[in-house]
């Protein structure tokens, strides 16, 4: 069985690390196919790095575009690779455009389609993310859902149960696999001065949060009135759409919130794990607070992650900054007792279990 795992942003690299680290241990017939959706070094190299992860046999460098020109190159590009390889699967993780044109390209070419985190839904089109999350659900062959909730989503939508494995989420086992490392490696607390539990963590990326002025101001403004109230800091790692976003509106930011350049895996567990609370609107760290039990107050007013919510460990604020203060007021009253949905840590090797067992010639 040869396999093709499609990767092309930060999360993506992420999340697939142990499935990929699984394959080189059993020396399994893969690759890996970079689409270099996200190019920045801090957003791609230092993942390669730290994780120890192969180089791509392919790197596309499709880059940033609009959403149909970005799409467009990934499945000219990937259709390419697919046609002079011929593998059996083609697998992708999470929602992103590299993910839906890497399932399109590959059931086109009637290459099987595995999806890593099938099933997950915020209900809402606004956003990119929830489009190919739908359309790569119903053209994949196999569907890894992380949680039963997700699994019975996509039974719901009429995806019949024998596509369907349910098998926790790799995010796990990146945590797990990774975090003794973080605690012992990471300098970060000390070269940016911060105490532990003493700081919130912030990051904001969505396209329907970075590129609406009304929803930026609202948390910049929400994130201010945190900082002061509880006299921290809040520290964000800025991802530079947000960046640029916020020099293109020109907003100012109140120095109560500490814009730094995106950190390395090592240093953003750092500085969740010792975080007071996080705030966010990424998918990932959504499921990462909950994991390290660290309260999450999510600044979206839907998510896919419904999971982390029934767990007590995150909360939808929305972006008002009166609810963006409310949320955190909630969640630091609540103890941390949750306990996280998201499985063992071994979804990576599940996943490759399943698919050896899966006869696909
Ligand atoms: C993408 C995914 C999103 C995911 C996120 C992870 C889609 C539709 N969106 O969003 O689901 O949560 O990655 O972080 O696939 N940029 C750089 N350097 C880079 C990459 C991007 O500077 O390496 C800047 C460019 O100005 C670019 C903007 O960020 O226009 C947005 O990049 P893009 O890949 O379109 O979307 P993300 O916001 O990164
Ligand atoms: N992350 C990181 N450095 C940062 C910000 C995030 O390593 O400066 C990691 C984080 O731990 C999580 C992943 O990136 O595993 C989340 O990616 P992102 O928020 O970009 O995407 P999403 O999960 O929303 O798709």
């Amino acid at each position: 069985m040869k396999i093709c795992i499609i990767l092309g942003t930060r999360p993506e690299i992420i999340k697939m690390s142990s499935l990929i680290r699984e394959c080189e241990k059993r020396k399994t017939d893969f690759f890996i196919l970079h689409t270099n959706q996200h190019y920045s070094a801090n957003l791609d190299k230092v993942f390669f790095e730290e994780l120890k992860l192969p180089q791509p046999r392919y790197n596309l460098k499709v880059g940033s575009a609009t959403h149909a020109i970005q799409t467009a190159k990934l499945l000219i590009g990937i259709e390419e690779v697919l046609l002079r390889e011929a593998p059996d699967v083609a697998v992708v993780e999470g929602d992103t455009n590299t993910v839906l044109a890497g399932a399109l390209a590959a059931s086109k070419l009637h290459i099987k389609v595995a999806h890593i985190e099938a099933g997950l839904r915020s209900y809402s089109r606004r956003m990119p993310e929830e489009i190919n999350r739908i359309i790569t659900d119903h053209i994949s062959d196999f569907l890894f859902a992380p949680t039963d909730k997700a699994r019975s989503i996509l039974l719901d939508e009429g995806i019949p149960q024998n596509k369907i494995y349910v098998t926790g989420n790799t995010v796990v086992d990146a945590v797990y696999q990774n975090l003794i490392l973080a605690k012992k490696r990471s300098k970060i607390l000390e070269n940016y001065g911060l105490a532990k539990t003493k700081y919130f963590l912030v990051t904001v990326h969505r396209e329907e949060n970075a590129n609406d002025k009304k929803r930026l101001i609202g948390i910049l403004s929400g994130l201010k009135l945190v900082a002061k109230k509880y006299n921290f800091p809040a520290v964000c790692p800025i991802h530079p759409r947000t960046r640029k976003k916020i020099q293109e509106f020109k907003l100012t930011v109140d120095s109560a919130i500490r814009m730094i350049n995106p950190v390395g895996y090592l240093d953003f567990l750092t500085l969740e794990v010792n975080a007071k609370l996080i705030l966010t609107d990424s998918g990932g760290i959504q499921e990462e607070s909950c994991i390290l039990q660290i309260p999450c107050v999510t600044l979206r007013n839907n998510t896919e992650r419904p999971e982390t919510i029934e767990a007590g460990g995150n909360i939808l604020a929305g972006v008002s900054p009166n609810g963006i203060l409310d949320s955190v007021d909630k969640m630091l009253k609540k103890k941390k007792t949750w306990k996280h949905p998201f499985g063992n840590g071994l979804a990576g090797k599940t996943i490759l279990d399943k698919l050896e067992e899966i006869k696909l010639l």
